[in-house]
C-alpha cells in the first residue's frame, strides 16, 4: 500500500478547524469513493492504514469514523484489523461491509459465508428511518458486493433494514454509537446512498458542514512547504487540468523554487504549444522552460503500431528529456511534482497493494521518481477529476484551463492508431480541431466530459467529384462521465455530427469516411489504445 494512498495519521494533517471523518481502509476499491461523498457533503475525509492506533485518531478530533469495506474475510488469518479500542473514540462509527463485519464481530456478532455470494443490485425493506435512514423511502434499491455476512447480531443490536437475502443489511448497536451498512452507500448504484452518508455526518455525527475546497488548498499549501523546505521541485506540465492545478497548487506554496517543464513531444494538438506558453509563463508568472524533442519522439515510434510498446517508448523518452532538462536545470532539485489522480493510480494497478488489473499503462503513474532520482510530490493524488477542476478554480486559473477535457500523457500516439508519421498526425490535427471547434459552437463542450478524433489505420473507399477515393477513416469519441472509470457515450445531435462529419470529410485531405464510437466504458475504453 503506498504511503500517499493510506496514510498514517501521523503524516496527514487536517484542515484547522474543520470536521474531519477519517475513514479506515480496509483495501476496498470504493473508499476513495467514500472519502470523495463525505467531502462533497462538507466534512474533512481522508483515508488512513486500517491499524491506527486510537491515539493518532484521537489526535485528528474527528466527528466520526468510517470503516471501509475490503477484499478480505474477516475469518481468514492475516485478514486486516483496526485497533480494537476504537469504541473508545467515544464518535460514531459507520462501518461498510467488511468494516461492518469486523466491528460486530469486535461487538460479539456471528459472522460467516453468507449462503450465496451476493453482488450486485438488491431490495432493501427498511424498518426503522429515525436517523440513518431518516427521509429515505422504506423500500429502496441498495448495491451489494460480499461474500460473508453478520449472520446473527449480538442481543445489543437493533436492525433497521434488510434485503430478502441479508436479513442484518444495516444496524445500530443499542449503547455504542456503532451503525453498520452490509451494502455500499458510496456508488451511485444505491440510489439514496448519498442521502444515508449525509444522515451519518449530520444527524449522528452533528458535523455542520463547514469543509470546503478552500481549506484543502490550504493545508495542502501547509503540507508542500514543510516537505519541500528549501529544496527546488521540477513540474513537469502538459497543459492538461491535472498537471496545470498541481503546479498552480505548488507554486502557491513555494513560488520561484519550482521550475515547470513542458516537452513538446511532436504528439501535441494544434497550437497547443501555444497555449501553454501563453497561459503560464504571461498570465501566471511561472518559471516555464519549453522544450522541443518532437523530433526523438517521433523517431522512437517510426514503424510501431502497439499501443503499450507506444506508451513505454514515450515514456523512456520522456524520462529521458526530462532528466537531461532538469540536470540543465541544475540546483538543488529535489522533488519531481505530478498531477496524478487518483483513477490514474487504480487504473496503473498501483491502488491498494497493487491488487487492481493493470487495464492501460499510463506512463505518469508510478515508476518514475526511481528512475529519475527524484522524490515525488502527487498532490492530488486522493482527488478526483471534478474536484481537481474544483480546487483549480478556487487557485484561481482560467476556465479555459480548468475546464479543459483531458488529453493523454501519450497524445496523438495513441489516437492516431498503427503507425505514426507525421502526414497521419496532421490528419489528426486538423480533424480534431474541427472537431472541438463545432463542440465548442454547439455549447457541447461542457456537457460533454472528454472529446476527440481517432485516425483509423484503415481505408476506405469513397466517391469525390467523378472519382473514386481510397482514404483513411476518422472515428469521433466523445463521452460523458463523472470520474472518468465509467463512461458512457455522448449523445451528440445528429446534425451537430451531420456538420462535423461534413466539415472533416470536405476540409481535410485523406480522409473520406466520418463514423461515430457509441461503446460505453466498460467494455470498451475511452481511448481507443
Ligand atoms: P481510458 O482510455 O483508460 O482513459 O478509459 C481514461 C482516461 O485516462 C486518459 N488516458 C491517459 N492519460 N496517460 C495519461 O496521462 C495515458 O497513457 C492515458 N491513457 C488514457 C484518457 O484520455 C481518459 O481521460
Amino acid at each position: 500500500m503506498s504511503q500517499t494512498e493510506t496514510q498514517t495519521a501521523s503524516a496527514i494533517t487536517a484542515p484547522p478547524h474543520s470536521e474531519v471523518i477519517p475513514i479506515l481502509d480496509f483495501g476496498s476499491q470504493y473508499a476513495q469513493l467514500i472519502a470523495r461523498r463525505v467531502r462533497e457533503a462538507g466534512a474533512f475525509s481522508m483515508l488512513l492504514a486500517p491499524e491506527t492506533p486510537i491515539e493518532e485518531l484521537r489526535k485528528l478530533n474527528p466527528k466520526g469514523l468510517i470503516l471501509s469495506g475490503g477484499p478480505s474475510s474477516v475469518r481468514e488469518e492475516g485478514a486486516p484489523r483496526c485497533d480494537e479500542r476504537i469504541f473508545e473514540l467515544g464518535v460514531p462509527i459507520l462501518g461498510i461491509c467488511y468494516g461492518m463485519q469486523l466491528a460486530c464481530q469486535l461487538l460479539g456478532s456471528n459472522v460467516d459465508q453468507a449462503r450465496e455470494r451476493e453482488y450486485g443490485r438488491a431490495k432493501l425493506s427498511i424498518h426503522d428511518g429515525s436517523d440513518l435512514f431518516a427521509s429515505v423511502p422504506t423500500a429502496t434499491a441498495v448495491w451489494m458486493s460480499h461474500g460473508d455476512q453478520v449472520l446473527d447480531v449480538a442481543k445489543d443490536f437493533d436492525t433497521l433494514a434488510s434485503t430478502p437475502t441479508c436479513p442484518f443489511a444495516a444496524v445500530r448497536h443499542k449503547s455504542q454509537p456503532f451503525f453498520g451498512l452490509q451494502f455500499h452507500p458510496e456508488v451511485t448504484h444505491t440510489p439514496h446512498g448519498v442521502d444515508i452518508l449525509r444522515n451519518f455526518l449530520y444527524e449522528i455525527c452533528h458535523c455542520t458542514g463547514t469543509w470546503r475546497m478552500a481549506d484543502f488548498m490550504e493545508t495542502e499549501t501547509d503540507r508542500i512547504r514543510e516537505q519541500v523546505g528549501k529544496s527546488r521541485v521540477i513540474c513537469g506540465l502538459s497543459g492538461g487540468v491535472d498537471s496545470s492545478v498541481a503546479a498552480a497548487l505548488i507554486a502557491r506554496a513555494i513560488g520561484d523554487q519550482l521550475t515547470c517543464i513542458f516537452v513538446d513531444n511532436g504528439l501535441l494538438r494544434k497550437n497547443e504549444r501555444e497555449l501553454v506558453e501563453v497561459t503560464f509563463r504571461d498570465h501566471c508568472d511561472i518559471d516555464l522552460r519549453v522544450i522541443d524533442a518532437s523530433e526523438a519522439f517521433l523517431n522512437d515510434l517510426v514503424g510501431v503500431t502497439d499501443p503499450q510498446e507506444k506508451r513505454r517508448l514515450i515514456g523512456h523518452r520522456f524520462i529521458d528529456v526530462f532528466k537531461k532538462t532538469s540536470d540543465e536545470i541544475g540546483g538543488n532539485a529535489e522533488y519531481l511534482a505530478q498531477g496524478t489522480l487518483y483513477p490514474d493510480v487504480i487504473e496503473s494497478g498501483h491502488g491498494h497493494g497493487g491488487k487492481s488489473a493493470n487495464i492501460k499503462l499510463h506512463h505518469n503513474v508510478g515508476g518514475l521518481p526511481a528512475e529519475l532520482g527524484f522524490k515525488l510530490i502527487e498532490p492530488l493524488r486522493d482527488l478526483f477529476k471534478d474536484e481537481v477542476r474544483k480546487l483549480g478554480e478556487v487557485l484561481g486559473l482560467p476556465n479555459q484551463i480548468v475546464w479543459r477535457h483531458p488529453f493523454p500523457g501519450p497524445g496523438l500516439a495513441v489516437r492516431v492508431l498503427g503507425e505514426i508519421t507525421k502526414p497521419r498526425l496532421e490528419i489528426l490535427r486538423d480533424c480534431d480541431e474541427i472537431l472541438l471547434e463545432e463542440i465548442i459552437a454547439n455549447n457541447l463542450y461542457r456537457s460533454t466530459n472528454q472529446v476527440f478524433a481517432v485516425l483509423l489505420p484503415i481505408q476506405s473507399v469513397g466517391v469525390m467529384g467523378d472519382g473514386r477515393t481510397y482514404e483513411s477513416v476518422v472515428a469521433v469519441r466523445a463521452v460523458e462521465t463523472q470520474d472518468f472509470m465509467t463512461a458512457d457515450w455522448a449523445r451528440i445531435p445528429y446534425d451537430v455530427l451531420a456538420t462535423i462529419s461534413n466539415r472533416i470529410i470536405n476540409e481535410v485531405r485523406g480522409v473520406n469516411r466520418v463514423v461515430y464510437d457509441i461503446s460505453s466504458k466498460p467494455p470498451a475504453t475511452i481511448e481507443w489504445e
